[in-house]
């Protein structure tokens, strides 16, 4: 006799068969928590990775290589012990995922290494703090003091990262935090966006790359949005920054190529909506003598197609600084730029040497 309960136990036995996947079906299923630095080597069948509290130790780093589509989540901050590790201290990896740090924290512990020197001395700083070498979207986290620059791309397909704290302010005291970029771009494909940024140098560095937008961000206590600095062999193009908020920093927006480029070039940035303040050096500065920021400039790279457009650009400098200094080589700047959404005030005559570009527009 089959009793019923037998037959019941069958039925629930293969509507499990049926529910279950199989073979590699079940290993892409698993969701996979990261807790420790070695539970992070190996992540390649994880669809699904928690990324719970923990110390990362001196003399580790933390990379995290996530399945193509993998969905990570944060449950717990991540802190960084000091550490003589070379950076990256922390590598997030992986095409198309879908990263969400609930608002948890990667801690860089960077007072142990603030010296006030950065990286041209003192204390050896690991940088960068984060790579981030993933595409998809990476939202809502924050990195907590960082020892020197915080997070540098490394995608090679599309990236968004939306709702991101880079928080450097503590290294304000004493200036004993240096070289604190919050984002260093030389990737394409790159939208950053939502995101605050209070540090001790460029809110971002667009140093080479492509279709790159960085929008409703906000910086602070640094030194602005820069594209640049230009080496030789680099191109930037097709660039748009928006809706941002620069305060208290020592330049609002520059574009600065280094004055021995060759065989470089800047075109087709447009910044739209942009509202700065507190700016004490230079509100707009374009040059090409870079590291100086007017000295002589070069000639062996090319700035085209900088325009002020759509919103208004407000940006009010202090009385130490200068409105808007454009410094370009003999014949390196060229075109006519718009700049007719552009409102400059406060600070010191502007000083523009354009070469054969024609800046139309704006008050400045
Ligand atoms: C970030 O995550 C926290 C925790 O889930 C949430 O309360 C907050 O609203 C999120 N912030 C954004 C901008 O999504
Ligand atoms: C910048 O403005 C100039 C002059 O109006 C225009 O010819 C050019 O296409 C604009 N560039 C971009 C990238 O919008």
């Amino acid at each position: 006799m089959i009793s019923a309960k037998t037959i019941l136990a069958a039925f629930v036995l293969a509507r499990l068969a049926l529910a279950m996947p199989s073979g590699t079906d079940t290993a892409k299923r698993a969701t996979c928590t990261v807790n420790s630095v070695s539970s992070a080597s190996s992540l390649s069948s994880c669809s699904s990775v928690v990324i719970s509290s923990f110390t990362v130790p001196s003399g580790s780093t933390l990379t995290m290589n996530f399945a193509e589509g993998a969905s990570v989540t944060m449950s717990g901050d991540v802190t960084f012990a000091s550490t003589t590790s070379s950076g990256p201290l922390v590598t997030i990896a992986g095409t198309g995922i879908t990263f969400n740090g609930n608002g948890h924290k990667f801690d860089g512990n960077g007072p142990d290494y603030w010296d006030g020197e950065g990286t041209n001395g003192g204390k050896t700083k690991p940088h960068p703090f984060m790579k981030l070498k993933a595409s998809g979207t990476l939202e809502n986290f924050t990195i907590l003091n960082t020892p020197a620059q915080a997070i540098s791309m490394g995608n090679d397909d599309p990236v968004v990262v939306s709702g991101v704290t880079v928080d450097n302010s503590a290294g304000d005291t004493n200036s004993l935090g240096h070289n604190t970029d919050g984002f260093d771009c030389s990737e394409s494909d790159v939208t950053i966006q939502n995101s605050v940024i209070k540090n001790q140098d460029d809110c971002i560095a667009i140093n080479a790359g492509s279709n790159i937008v960085f929008q409703n961000n906000q910086c602070s206590g640094g030194h602005g949005i820069s594209i640049g600095s230009i080496a030789s062999g680099k191109t930037v193009s097709g660039v748009t920054i928006s809706g941002n908020t620069v305060t208290n920093s020592q330049n609002g927006l520059r574009i600065k190529v280094n004055a021995d480029a060759t065989s470089a070039s800047v075109s087709g940035v447009t910044y739209s909506g942009n509202t700065l303040s507190g700016i004490t050096d230079y509100g707009i500065l374009v040059t090409e003598s870079y590291p100086d920021s007017f000295g002589t400039p070069g000639t062996g790279a090319s700035i085209s197609g900088i325009n002020f457009t759509g919103s208004k650009t407000t940006v009010a400098v202090d009385s130490s600084a200068t409105r808007v200094a454009v410094n370009c080589g003999s014949g390196a700047c060229s075109g006519t730029w718009n700049w007719g959404e552009l409102t400059v005030t406060g600070g010191k005559t502007s000083v523009i040497k354009a070469a054969s570009a024609t800046i139309s527009g704006g008050s400045y």
